[in-house]
């Protein structure tokens, strides 16, 4: 594959121009932007967050700029988590799949898009995952893609099962699959979860419900899609996501 692209191009393909696209700051996130630190239904927040206020730090060049991603970084499964096997992982199989955008509306082109999630039966594959569901041999629940030039990612998976957790008394993670997207600058890296909607956990769950703003609740929730649905394969689920704006940015876009 590296050959052939390099035979093809003879070049390294560049996803976009660091220099160029490179805003010099990027915008503080509002007070309640995001779940506090500390949230009391969430009982392991006790221990990890801060006992100090936080003391921000200039933004550098470090902040600002964000991974360089050559073209060799992305398999050709990484992105089909149905296929990454030698039989095909049980379940509802399904296409996720959106656009991701800077705060000021701009599709952010060339972000790397991570995903990790736990089986059709609620089980992650991971050693600490105990709970008596099944393993499923033929999926591992992980996958990645890098934005194409309209800001778009899509994932082929399996929809994933809720699972009890422990913070509590009868405690179950609504379904979700996390993400984690890095932008263009290390400033606008998110890490956050998907759900689906009309999921009957979402009232009983610290973790959604440590998003105390409605509206925010709100955009963590993917839709159905008739339109994305494939016929007689996978049906479809859209979720669109927003990152960190710039503050300044020295160049206008090029039109
Ligand atoms: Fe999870």
């Amino acid at each position: 594959m590296t050959d052939e692209l390099q035979t093809e191009t003879d070049e390294v393909r560049v996803i976009y121009d660091p220099i160029a696209d490179t805003p010099t700051s990027y915008k503080r996130e509002p007070e309640g932007a995001h779940p506090p630190m500390d949230y009391e239904g969430y009982k392991s927040t006790a221990l990890r967050h801060p006992k100090q206020p936080l003391i921000y730090l200039p933004q550098t060049v470090t902040e600002i700029t964000g991974p360089q991603l050559g073209p060799v970084l992305i398999g050709e499964n990484d992105n089909d988590l149905t296929v990454q096997h030698e039989g095909e992982p049980i379940g509802e199989r399904i296409v996720v799949s959106g656009r991701v955008f800077d705060t000021e509306g701009k599709p952010l082109r060339g972000t790397l898009v991570e995903i990790w999630q736990a089986n059709s039966a609620g089980r992650y594959k991971h050693r600490w995952d105990r709970w008596p569901a099944p393993l499923d041999p033929n999926f591992s629940g992980a996958g990645r893609c890098v934005t194409d030039d309209e800001g778009r990612y899509t994932f082929t998976t399996i929809k994933p099962g809720p699972y009890p957790w422990g913070n509590h008394y009868n405690a179950w993670r609504p379904a979700h699959i996390h993400f984690s997207l890095l932008g263009r600058a290390f400033a606008q890296r998110l890490v956050t979860q998907m759900y689906f909607p009309g999921d009957p956990f979402f009232p009983y769950d610290p973790i959604f419900n440590s998003v105390r703003d409605l509206r925010g609740r709100e955009r963590m929730v993917s839709s159905f899609s008739i339109h994305d649905t494939v016929p007689n394969w996978a049906h479809a689920y859209e979720w669109d996501i927003y990152l960190r704006g710039p503050g300044a940015t020295p160049f206008e876009e090029a039109h």
